[in-house]
C-alpha cells in the first residue's frame, strides 16, 4: 500500500495519517495545496522521500485548483503554491527537490498553454511517486549485501514504506535482507520524541514478520559496547556536498557510539537527498519544534515534566562524514573521501 497516492476524480492527495499509527490505520483526503502544506508540517505525512511525493501531488493539485486562463497566470498560481508548501517544514530537501522539478516541467509546457502545463504536473508527480519506489528497491540491492544472516542491526526513526512512497529506505535495505533469507533481529531505537521507532518502524517489521525489539534511544550505546550489534541503518533528511547529514535527532550520538565501538554506520539515501548546493552539514537549516512535543508525553497517564517547564525540541541533528562508513543511493555504495564519491554518483544520475 503506498503512503501516498493521487486521486484523479476529485482530485485530492490521500494519504495515511501517521499521527494515528499504530493503533489505526485512516486514510485522510486532502484538497488543496494549504491542506497539504499543514499535513506534512503536522506530520501526518513525514520522512524526507514521502514528504517531497507528497509535495510533489500538492502542486498537481494546485495546477487543478487554478481558475487561470493562461500559461502566465497559471505559473503565478503555481509560485504561490510551490511556496507556501516549500515551508511546510525546512530540513528535508527533498521537498525542494521535488517542487523544482515539477515547476521545471510545467515550465517546458508553458508554450502549449495551461491545460498541458495542469497535465504534465499531474504526470510528473506520478512519475516521481512511481520512481521513488523503484529506487528503494534498488538501494534494498546494493545495500542487502551489507547485512549477513544473522546479524542483529539497529534502526533509528522510521524510514520504512511509510517515510517514502513505498518500501522504504534503510529499512528497505534491511527488507531485502530478509526476502533474500537471511535472519535478522531489529534494535528499533524508539526515536523521542515523536517515537517514529517504537510506532511506525515496529508496525512495519511487524507486517513484514522480521524480528524487533524496541530499545530506548539511550540504550543503543549499551548494545553497541557490548559487541551485540553488527550495523547501523539510518536514512537522512538531507546530505551536503561533503557527506555530512542532517537525520532524525540522536542520530549523532548513535553515530559517535558506533564509531567508539567499531560498528558499521550507513546511511541509506535517495541522490534526491543529497543537496550539492551545501557544502557541509553546518548550512543545513535545521528544524526545531514545538515543545509541547517533549512536554506533552505522559507516563502512565500523567505529565512527565513539572507544569510550567520549558524545553528545546531540534527535530534533527548533523552527523559529521567522519561517523558515515559508507552511503548506500540508487547508484551504489559510496566510500570515502564523499566529496568526490557524492560528485560522481551526482553526475551518474544526470547522464541517466
Ligand atoms: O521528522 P521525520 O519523521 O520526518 O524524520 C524522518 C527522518 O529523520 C528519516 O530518517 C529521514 O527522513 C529518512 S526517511 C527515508
Amino acid at each position: 500500500m503506498r503512503t501516498v497516492t493521487w486521486d484523479p476524480e476529485i482530485p485530492s492527495v490521500r494519504m495515511i495519517d501517521q499521527r494515528l499509527l499504530p493503533e489505526e490505520l485512516v486514510l485522510i483526503e486532502l484538497w488543496s495545496p494549504q491542506e497539504v502544506a499543514d499535513a506534512i508540517r503536522q506530520m501526518a505525512v513525514r520522512g524526507a522521500p514521502a514528504i517531497g511525493a507528497t509535495a510533489a501531488y500538492g502542486l498537481a493539485l494546485a495546477g487543478q485548483l487554478s481558475r487561470a486562463h493562461n500559461a502566465q497566470e497559471l505559473w503565478h498560481d503555481l509560485e504561490i503554491a510551490a511556496d507556501i508548501l516549500r515551508k511546510a517544514r525546512p530540513t528535508a530537501v527533498n521537498l525542494s527537490w521535488a517542487l523544482d522539478r515539477l515547476l521545471k516541467k510545467a515550465h517546458t509546457a508553458i508554450e502549449e498553454g495551461p491545460q498541458a502545463m495542469r497535465q504534465m504536473l499531474i504526470e510528473e508527480a506520478q512519475r516521481l511517486a512511481d520512481e521513488d519506489i523503484e529506487i528503494n528497491r534498488r538501494m534494498g540491492q546494493h545495500g542487502a549485501s551489507l547485512i549477513n544472516d544473522g546479524d542483529t542491526v539497529i534502526h533509528h526513526c522510521n524510514t520504512g514504506a511509510l517515510a517514502t512512497v513505498d518500501f522504504g529506505t534503510a529499512l528497505g535495505v534491511i527488507r531485502t535482507a530478509h526476502e533474500q533469507g537471511k535472519q535478522i533481529h531489529v534494535l528499533v531505537d524508539e526515536t523521542r520524541p515523536r517515537l517514529q521507532g517504537a510506532r511506525l518502524t515496529a508496525w512495519e517489521l511487524d507486517q513484514y514478520g522480521i524480528s524487533y525489539e524496541i530499545i530506548t534511544d539511550n540504550a543503543a550505546g549499551y548494545f553497541l559496547s557490548r559487541g551485540q550489534v553488527a550495523a547501523v541503518f539510518v536514512g537522512a533528511d538531507r546530505v551536503a556536498a561533503n557527506g555530512d547529514i542532517a537525520n532524525k535527532i540522536g542520530t549523532y550520538m548513535l553515530a559517535l557510539a558506533a564509531q567508539d565501538t567499531d560498528v558499521p554506520f550507513y546511511s541509506v539515501v535517495p541522490t534526491s537527498t543529497i543537496d550539492l548546493s551545501i557544502s557541509s552539514g553546518e548550512e543545513i537549516p535545521v528544524e526545531e519544534r514545538d515543545p509541547t512535543e517533549v512536554l506533552d508525553l505522559k507516563l502512565k497517564g500523567k505529565p512527565i515534566a513539572p507544569k510550567g517547564s520549558h524545553a528545546r525540541n531540534p527535530a534533527f541533528d548533523i552527523t559529521p562524514n567522519r561517523l558515515v562508513t559508507a552511503f548506500v543511493t540508487e547508484v551504489g555504495v559510496l566510500r570515502p573521501p564523499y566529496r568526490e564519491a557524492i560528485a560522481r554518483a551526482m553526475k551518474e544520475t544526470q547522464t541517466k
